[in-house]
C-alpha cells in the first residue's frame, strides 16, 4: 500500500462480505420455498426472501465499488485521499441505509418496485452518500492534478451510475410509464455505466498485473466500453417489447441487445491477451484468476446468456420466467461480484497480515467452488426455465402445476448453491482471518519486479 488514506477500503470491503454471505442466506430461503412445504411462510414468504437477496445484492456491489475505487483512486493518481474523514461518515450513513431497509422489507416496507424498492426515505440517504463520494474522489483528482483514463472511465461510470438513479426517486401511476423509466436505472446501470465501473477496474488490475503498456491498454479500454454503451443505450428496448410502448421497440431492441455481445467479447479477448503477453508473471496469482474469470465469465453470462433470449421471437416465451433468473446469476456475478472480489485479492497482501503475494489453498478453493457452483446453478435454472417455458407457455399448463413437474431441477439448484456458498464461506474467511494491517510503504514497486514497469 503506498497511500495510507488506501485503508479506507479495508472497511468497505468488510462490510461488502458481510452482507454478500446474508445475501446467500437468503438466496438459499427462496431456492427451499420452491420446494415447499414452507414453515415460513407467513413469517418470511418468497416476495420478502426475494427482496431481501436481490437488495442486499445491490448494496453490497455499491459497497464493493466505493472500496475498490478508495483504494484505485490514490494509486492512480498519486496522492491520499482528501478526506478519509468523509469516506467513513459515508460509510456510516451507508450501513444504516442498508441495515433498516432490510429491516423495512421484513414489514413489506418498501416501494415494490424491482429492485428498485427502497423507500423514499432510503433513496434519499442512497444520493446523499454517492455526493459524499463522488466529491471526495473529485476532490482528491483535482488535489493531484494527474488524472488517468482509467480513473476517468471508472469516474464516468460511478457518476453516470448516481445520475441514473434519480429516475428511481419518482413516482408514477402508470405502470408503463413507471415500467419505462425502471429500466432507465436497472438496464442502463448493469448494461451501460456499470460496465464502465467493471471495465475501470479491469484495466488498473490489467496494468498492474500483467505489466502490459499502459497505453495500449487504455485505448482498448476506450473501444470496449463506446461500443458496450451505444450498443447498451438503445439496447434497452430489449425490456420493451411487452410493457405496453409502440411496436417499434421490437426490431430496435432485437438489433441493438443482440450487439453487445461483441463488446463483451472484446473485454473477455483483451484480457486474455493481456495476461498471456505478460507470461503470468505476478506473484498473485489468486489475483489474476479473479480478473481474467471476471472477464470470461462475463462473456458467458451477460453476453451468451443474454443473448439466448433477447430477440423478441424468443422473449415472448422466455419473458419473466426461471430463463431470466439464469442469466440474471451468471450475468451479475460474472461481472460485478468476481471483478470485486478481483479487486480484494489485489490488495489483501497490503491490507492484511497475510504474509505471501499470492493466496494460499484456501483462497484457491474458494474461487473454484464459486465459479463450479455458480455454472452448476446456471445449468439448474436453465434446465427448470426450459421446462416452464415449454410446459406453461407452449403448452398451457397452469402456473402451479408446471412448477410441480420441475422440482427436481431446484433439488439440484440447492446441491449446487451450497457448494457456491461454500465457496463464498471460504473467501469470507480469507478475507476475516488475518487481521487488517496498513503499513504504508512508499517504497513499493507499483508493479512487481519481473513485470514492465511502466505504469
Ligand atoms: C446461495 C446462492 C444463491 C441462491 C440459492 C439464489 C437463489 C435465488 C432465487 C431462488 C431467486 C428467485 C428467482 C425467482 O424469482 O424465481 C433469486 C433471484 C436473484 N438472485 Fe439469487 N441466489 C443465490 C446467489 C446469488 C448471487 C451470488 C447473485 C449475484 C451475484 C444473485 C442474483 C440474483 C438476482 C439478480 C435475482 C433476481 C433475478 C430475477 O428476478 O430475474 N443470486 N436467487
Ligand atoms: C453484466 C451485464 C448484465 C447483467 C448484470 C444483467 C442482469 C440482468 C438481470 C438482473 C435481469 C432481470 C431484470 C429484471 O427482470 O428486473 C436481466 C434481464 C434481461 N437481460 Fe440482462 N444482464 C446483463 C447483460 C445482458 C446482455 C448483454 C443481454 C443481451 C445480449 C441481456 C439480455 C437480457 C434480457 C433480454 C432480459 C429480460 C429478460 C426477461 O424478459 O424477463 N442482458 N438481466
Ligand atoms: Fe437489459
Amino acid at each position: 500500500m503506498r497511500y495510507h488514506s488506501q485503508s479506507v477500503a479495508y472497511w468497505y470491503f468488510a462490510v461488502a462480505m458481510v452482507l454478500f454471505g446474508l445475501q446467500l442466506v437468503f438466496g438459499l430461503l427462496s431456492a427451499a420455498k420452491y420446494l415447499g412445504p414452507d414453515p415460513l411462510l407467513y413469517l418470511l414468504p418468497f416476495d420478502v426472501t426475494k427482496v431481501i437477496h436481490t437488495n442486499l445484492l445491490i448494496v453490497w456491489v455499491l459497497t464493493g465499488f466505493m472500496g475498490a475505487t478508495y483504494w484505485l483512486v490514490p494509486d492512480e493518481s498519486r496522492t491520499e485521499l482528501y478526506s478519509t474523514k468523509l469516506a467513513y461518515i459515508q460509510l456510516g450513513l451507508w450501513v444504516v441505509m442498508g441495515v433498516s431497509a432490510i429491516i423495512g422489507y421484513l414489514f413489506r416496507y418498501g416501494t415494490g418496485n424491482k429492485l428498485l424498492e427502497q423507500p423514499l426515505p432510503h433513496k434519499l440517504v442512497i444520493v446523499i452518500c454517492m455526493l459524499i463520494f463522488l466529491y471526495n474522489i473529485g476532490m482528491t483528482i483535482k488535489k493531484s492534478g494527474r488524472f488517468t483514463t482509467t480513473e476517468g472511465v471508472l469516474l464516468l461510470g460511478l457518476a453516470s451510475a448516481a445520475v441514473l438513479y434519480l429516475p428511481a426517486l419518482l413516482h408514477y401511476e402508470n405502470y408503463t410509464v413507471s415500467i419505462y423509466y425502471r429500466w432507465w436505472t436497472i438496464h442502463l446501470w448493469v448494461e451501460g455505466v456499470w460496465e464502465m465501473i467493471q471495465g475501470g477496474f479491469l484495466a488498473y488490475l490489467l496494468i498492474r498485473l500483467s505489466g502490459a503498456d499502459r497505453e495500449v491498454m487504455e485505448k482498448w479500454l476506450y473501444v470496449i466500453v463506446g461500443l458496450v454503451f451505444i450498443a447498451g443505450i438503445l439496447g434497452t428496448a430489449h425490456h420493451y417489447y411487452w410493457v405496453g410502448v409502440p411496436g417499434y421497440w421490437l426490431p430496435i431492441g432485437g438489433f441493438f441487445s443482440a450487439l453487445e455481445p461483441a463488446a463483451l467479447l472484446g473485454m473477455a479477448m483483451y484480457a486474455y491477451y493481456a495476461m498471456r503477453r505478460s507470461g503470468l508473471a505476478h506473484p498473485n496469482k489468486l489475483a489474476l484468476h479473479w480478473t481474467l474469470g471476471s472477464a470470461v465469465f462475463t462473456l458467458f453470462g451477460a453476453g451468451l446468456l443474454g443473448l439466448a433470449h433477447t430477440f423478441p421471437s424468443i422473449n415472448k416465451w422466455t419473458h419473466g420466467t426461471l430463463i431470466t433468473a439464469m442469466h440474471g446469476h451468471a450475468a451479475f456475478y460474472g461481472a460485478y461480484a468476481m471483478i470485486i472480489m478481483a479487486m480484494i485479492a489485489y490488495a489483501m497482501p497490503a491490507i492484511t497480515r497475510r504474509d505471501s503475494e499470492d493466496g494460499d489453498s484456501i483462497g484457491y478453493w474458494a474461487f473454484w467452488l464459486q465459479l463450479g457452483g455458480m455454472f452448476g446453478m446456471t445449468l439448474s435454472f436453465a434446465t427448470a426455465g426450459i421446462g416452464q417455458v415449454y410446459l406453461e407457455r407452449v403448452m398451457g399448463m397452469g402456473y402451479l402445476d408446471a412448477q410441480l413437474k420441475i422440482q427436481i431441477h431446484f433439488v439440484m439448484l440447492i446441491a449446487t448453491a451450497s457448494m457456491f456458498a461454500v465457496g463464498v464461506g471460504l473467501f469470507i474467511y480469507d478475507f476475516f482471518r488475518y487481521a487488517p494491517r496498513f503499513v504504508v510503504d512508499d517504497q513499493e514497486p507499483l508493479v512487481t519486479p519481473g513485470v514492465r514497469a511502466n505504469v
